[in-house]
């Protein structure tokens, strides 16, 4: 997809998160063999049954029978983020460290690659 293109569908789906108790909306959007999958985080009020954006787009590309990441982009309202460890950890499952990630804020974008977001990936 084009940045452009990125930028918008990510920024549409922002009301779509279920953040009610962080008010902190996250979405992702994961390019995968040629196709995009989206992600938003759905909170819980028992607070560790919360989801991460990243991880929920993971799950609708493997439901697709999509498994080799390309890009991944991830947007926050309040400016670029980085994933946290633990969608590193599951984003690693699909991709390697050429995987490229893109961190997005409202007009801002940082780049940066899974590689180095989480080297000496752990590995079965
Ligand atoms: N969050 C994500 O969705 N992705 C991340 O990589 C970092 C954090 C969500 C989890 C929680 O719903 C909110 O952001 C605040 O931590």
């Amino acid at each position: 997809m084009n940045a452009k293109a990125v930028k918008d569908v990510l920024k549409a789906h922002v009301g779509r998160a279920y953040a009610p108790y962080s008010g902190f909306p996250v979405v992702a959007l994961v390019e995968a063999e040629g196709e995009a999958f989206l992600g938003v985080n759905v909170e819980n009020a028992s607070f560790p049954l919360s989801q991460c954006a990243e991880r929920n787009a993971v799950a609708a590309m493997v439901l697709a029978g999509k498994r080799r990441l390309e890009r991944v982009h991830i947007y926050s309202p309040q400016g670029p983020i980085p994933p946290c460890g633990g969608c590193r950890q599951v984003l690693m499952e699909f991709g390697g460290p050429e995987v490229e990630v893109v961190l997005h804020g409202p007009e801002e974008e940082v780049r940066t690659t899974l590689g180095a977001l989480l080297p000496l990936a752990f590995r079965l």
